[in-house]
């Protein structure tokens, strides 16, 4: 697995990132059982025996109960706590809408610390923006945990370039990521890219500007649901809209061409982009988690992101 010096940090992580939010497979508030333990910790296991080090987590995700499976790696695996970076997430507050006020942080990376059994994190994500959050109010419950060794750096999610511009001028280090949605199911964030061109240009404004604002700042984002749940992986059916009808067919022709399979290849065209985009693995089964790591060595060429991506567009370039 290749590892790369996270920028604007001393964190050393695998390219691949493992996303935790389906190891317990429902979003039940019932107690965990030994199975559902045992089966997310299968999952875990196999992203760690193919070298995935780096783990996405939320403290929404099955209610806390995916961290709280995790937290049992420790002493089930033999895992040490310094192998492995942890991300989680926190400001989606169920029932109430986004919240980053510093108790509500504090509270809720307590809650993650305590889940996952660790003393720290080492990248803690604002989840989704809290459209009243206080820049100012952050920088200090950021400077807090920081202090207290409870955090070690700090990026956002699903953030805009403005909302990200405008915590980053708050704050003395530098935002370590924007984990976004993206890949061949979702192509705003490169869709934008074009000025013109779509005759519905205004459903395909959101996303616009992050990779720009990433790559300007030397920060690497992360791609979440990168093959939007199997979702074009899927056989064609007549019901598809045509430009998905193309998609599925031009990843699987290409993917046998290739030699691979359309999963990896999907994620090999996330890989391509020079923003140097992380995916988040999210499947549960192990030999899908083990094929997915061939996308790191999977070349893609100029020509042939381009094919993939005109089949997602559904239309030729402007
Ligand atoms: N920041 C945010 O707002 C946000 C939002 C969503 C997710 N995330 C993070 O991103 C991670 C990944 O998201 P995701 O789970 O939506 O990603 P994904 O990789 O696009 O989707 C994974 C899902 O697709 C299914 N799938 C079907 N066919 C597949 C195939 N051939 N290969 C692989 N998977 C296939 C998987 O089922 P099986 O398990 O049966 O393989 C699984 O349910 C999450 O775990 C979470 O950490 C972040």
């Amino acid at each position: 697995m290749k590892t790369l010096n996270l920028p604007h940090t001393d964190l050393t992580v695998s390219e691949l990132i493992y996303g935790c939010m389906r190891i317990r497979g429902s979003w039940s508030d019932a107690p965990l059982t030994e199975e559902e333990i045992t089966a997310g910790l299968r999952s875990v296991r196999a992203a760690l025996d193919a070298g995935i080090t780096f783990f996405d987590h939320a403290d929404i995700y099955g209610r806390g109960r995916c961290e709280e499976i995790f937290g049992h790696l420790w002493k089930r695996e033999g895992v040490s706590r310094d192998s492995l970076i942890l991300q989680s997430k926190c400001g989606i507050r169920p029932g109430i809408g986004y919240d980053f006020r510093p108790d509500y942080i504090r509270q809720s990376v307590e809650g993650s610390l305590k889940r996952l059994q660790t003393d720290y994190l080492d990248i803690l994500l604002l989840h989704r923006p809290d459209i009243l959050m206080e820049p100012d109010a952050i920088a200090e419950v950021f400077a807090e945990l920081k202090a207290r060794g409870k955090v070690r750096c700090f990026g956002v999610s699903n953030f805009t370039p403005a909302a990200q511009r405008m915590l980053q001028s708050r704050l003395p280090d530098t935002l370590v990521t924007n984990q976004i949605r993206f890949g061949l199911g979702f192509i705003n964030p490169v869709e934008s890219w074009l000025v013109s061109g779509r005759s519905n240009e205004g459903h395909f404004t959101r996303g616009e500007g992050i990779l720009e604002y990433c790559m300007e700042h030397r920060i690497r984002p992360q791609a979440y649901s990168p093959i939007v749940y199997g979702g074009i992986l899927e056989p064609v059916s007549e019901d598809d809209p045509p430009a998905l009808q193309g998609l599925k067919t031009a990843l699987r022709e290409m993917a046998e061409a290739k030699n691979t399979a359309p999963d990896v290849l999907a994620l090999a065209w996330v890989l391509r982009h020079p923003a140097g985009i992380q995916p988040i693995i999210g499947t549960t089964r192990p030999e899908r988690i083990r094929s997915a790591v061939q996308a790191l060595d999977l070349p893609l060429s100029h020509e042939e992101w381009y094919q993939l991506f005109i089949a997602a567009r559904g239309q030729a370039l402007p």
